[in-house]
C-alpha cells in the first residue's frame, strides 16, 4: 500500500521541478508548455485574437482572460500551423523551427564558458532567461527576454539604453490585437547622455505624447494615476556611466502591475489585486486634449479648466491678434516685449506646471535653485529654469535655451517654472537678480 504513494510523490516532485526549464536538446512542441516555479507565468504557443497563426509567447498563468500575453518571440514571423518546435542547443541558442525544420526565430545567443549546464528557464517575473543552470544568481544570464520588450512592460524590465552594448530597449505596440508584429507606436525614454529624462510616445518618428520630465518620484504631468496604485509601484530612472533606463517595481505582495502600449498608441496601466484574477485598468495616457504633444505651440500653455484650453504664458501674446487661441500651427504665442538682456529682466514664477520639453534644456544635478537662477540670468540665451526634483531637499537645475514647448497647467502634480521676461512684463513677485 505504501509503495504506490511514494512513487506518485516522486513523480509529482520530479515534474514540478523540471517544468520551468528547457534543457539542452529537449524540445517543446505546440501544445506543450513550461510554467514558472510559482505558476505565475507560462510559455508556449498561442494564437492572438481571431488569428489562426501560431506564436511562441509568455502569458500570465492564472489571470483572466487566460491569454494575457506578456511577451512574444516570433512577432514578425508567425507559424502558419501547429508544427512549431523550440529547442536549446549546446551553445545556448534557443531556436524555434517549423515542421520543415526552417528556423523561424532564434535567441541568437551563445555561451562563452565551457562545461555549463545550460538551460532556458521561465522565471516568476515573466523573464525567460538562458543561463548556466548551476548559477543561482538570476542576474547572471546569457540571454533574457526582458532585453526584448514588446507591447508590455513588466515590473523589473528596463526601458532605456545600455551605452556599452549600444542596445536600446523600448515598448512597441502590436499592429492589431490579432497581429503582434511591431505596430506604429513606440514608448521610449530619452536616453541621451546629458539630456534630462522624459518619456515619449511616438507614432513613427512624430512625438504624440510626452510624459515627464522625471521629478525624482514620478513623471511631471503624469495624469490620471490611481492613488492606490502609487504605494504599490515605484518607478525609477537609473542614470549611470553605462546606462540610462526607467524601470518600475511592484512593491506589494497583494497587487501587481503591467503597462501595455496599445495598437492605437495609448499607454495603459493595469493592476491585478490578488486573489482576484481580473486586470483593472487604472490609468490611460493620453488622457485629455492637453496631453497632445505641443498642442498650444511654443510659449503656449494648456489648461483643461479653461475654454479654450490653449492660452499664452503670461508675458506672451498671440502673434495675430485676430486669433482666439494658440495652437501648434499658425496662431502662435510670442513675447509681449522682446528681451534685451538688460539688468531689469527677471523671471516670472509659474506654479503647478508640467515642465516644458527638456530636449533643449541643460541639466546640472548639483545646483541649488538660487544657483540655477543666477546661471540662467547670466546667460542671455537662457529662457527659463526650474528644479526638476521634487524629493525633499532635492537639488538640480534645468536651464532651457530656446522655445518652451508642451507646457500645461497640472494642479495634481505640478512644479514651479521660472520664465525669463522683459522688465515691463513682470508682475506679482517676479524674481529679479543682480547680474
Ligand atoms: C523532439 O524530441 C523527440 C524525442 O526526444 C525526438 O524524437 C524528435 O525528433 C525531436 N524533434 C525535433 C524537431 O528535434
Ligand atoms: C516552414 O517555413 C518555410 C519558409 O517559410 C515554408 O516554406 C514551409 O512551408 C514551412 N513549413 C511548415 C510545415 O509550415
Ligand atoms: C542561433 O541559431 C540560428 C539558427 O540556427 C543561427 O542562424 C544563428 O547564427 C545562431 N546564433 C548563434 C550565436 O549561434
Ligand atoms: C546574430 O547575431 C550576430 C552578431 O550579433 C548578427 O550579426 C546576426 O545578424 C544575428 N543573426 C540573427 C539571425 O539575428
Ligand atoms: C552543474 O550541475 C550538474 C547537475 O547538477 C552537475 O552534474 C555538474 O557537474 C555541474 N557543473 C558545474 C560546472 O558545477
Ligand atoms: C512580501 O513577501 C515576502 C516573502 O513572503 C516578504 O519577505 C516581504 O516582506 C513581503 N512584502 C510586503 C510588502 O509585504
Ligand atoms: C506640433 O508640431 C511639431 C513640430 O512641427 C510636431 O512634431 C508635432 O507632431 C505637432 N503636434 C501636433 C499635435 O500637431
Ligand atoms: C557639480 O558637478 C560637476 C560635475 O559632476 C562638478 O564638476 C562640480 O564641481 C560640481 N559642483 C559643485 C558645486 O559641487
Amino acid at each position: 500500500m505504501l509503495l504506490p504513494h511514494i512513487t506518485v510523490f516522486f513523480l509529482v516532485v520530479g515534474t514540478s521541478r523540471s517544468s520551468d526549464t528547457i534543457a539542452v536538446h529537449q524540445n517543446i512542441s505546440d501544445g506543450q508548455t513550461i510554467v514558472s516555479a510559482n505558476a505565475k507565468f507560462e510559455l508556449g504557443f498561442f494564437s492572438p485574437g481571431s488569428s489562426k497563426n501560431r506564436y511562441l509567447g509568455i502569458w500570465y498563468k492564472n489571470t483572466s482572460p487566460q491569454t494575457t500575453i506578456a511577451w512574444v518571440a516570433n512577432r514578425e514571423t508567425p507559424l502558419i500551423d501547429t508544427s512549431g518546435v523550440i529547442k536549446l542547443d549546446n551553445q545556448g541558442n534557443l531556436t524555434l523551427v517549423n515542421g520543415s525544420g526552417k528556423v523561424i526565430w532564434s535567441s541568437n545567443s551563445s555561451a562563452t564558458g565551457t562545461n555549463m549546464n545550460l538551460v532556458a528557464q521561465l522565471l516568476d517575473t515573466g523573464n525567460l532567461v538562458i543561463k548556466n543552470g548551476n548559477e543561482t544568481n538570476n542576474e547572471i544570464v546569457i540571454w533574457q527576454s526582458f532585453d526584448y520588450p514588446g507591447d508590455t512592460c513588466l515590473p523589473g524590465m528596463k526601458l532605456g539604453k545600455n551605452f556599452i552594448t549600444g542596445r536600446e530597449t523600448y515598448q512597441t505596440s502590436w499592429r492589431s490585437t490579432d497581429d503582434p508584429s511591431p505596430g506604429e507606436y513606440t514608448l521610449s525614454i530619452s536616453a541621451v547622455k546629458g539630456e534630462y529624462q522624459q518619456v515619449y510616445i511616438r507614432r513613427s518618428s512624430a512625438i504624440k505624447t510626452r510624459i515627464g520630465p522625471y521629478n525624482g518620484v514620478s513623471f511631471s504631468g503624469r495624469a490620471n494615476y490611481a492613488p492606490d496604485a502609487s504605494p504599490a509601484s515605484v518607478s525609477y530612472v537609473i542614470v549611470n556611466e553605462n546606462e540610462i533606463y526607467i524601470t518600475f517595481i511592484s512593491n506589494s505582495n497583494t497587487t501587481t502591475l503591467r503597462t501595455v502600449l496599445t495598437p492605437d498608441g495609448k499607454l495603459e496601466i493595469l493592476q491585478q489585486k490578488f486573489p482576484n484574477t481580473e486586470w483593472i485598468l487604472i490609468s490611460t495616457l493620453p488622457v485629455d486634449y492637453c496631453d497632445i504633444y505641443g498642442v498650444c505651440g511654443p510659449y503656449g500653455s494648456c489648461n483643461t479648466a479653461t475654454s479654450p484650453n490653449c492660452g499664452c504664458l503670461k508675458g506672451f501674446e498671440l502673434k495675430n491678434s485676430d486669433d482666439t487661441s494658440p495652437d501648434n500651427g499658425t496662431s502662435v504665442c510670442r513675447r509681449g516685449t522682446a528681451l534685451d538682456c538688460g539688468p531689469g529682466e527677471g523671471f516670472q514664477k509659474f506654479s503647478s506646471m508640467k515642465l516644458p520639453d527638456t530636449k533643449n534644456a541643460v541639466y546640472s544635478s548639483n545646483m541649488s535653485l538660487s544657483d540655477c537662477a543666477v546661471a540662467c540670468k547670466n546667460n542671455c540665451a537662457c529662457t527659463a529654469y526650474a528644479n526638476p526634483n521634487i524629493t525633499p531637499g532635492g537639488v538640480g537645475c534645468l536651464l532651457w535655451f530656446g522655445d518652451l514647448i508642451d507646457v500645461r497647467v497640472f494642479p495634481q502634480n505640478g512644479q514651479d517654472l521660472y520664465v525669463r521676461l522683459a522688465a515691463s512684463e513682470l508682475s506679482g513677485k517676479p524674481i529679479i537678480l543682480p547680474i
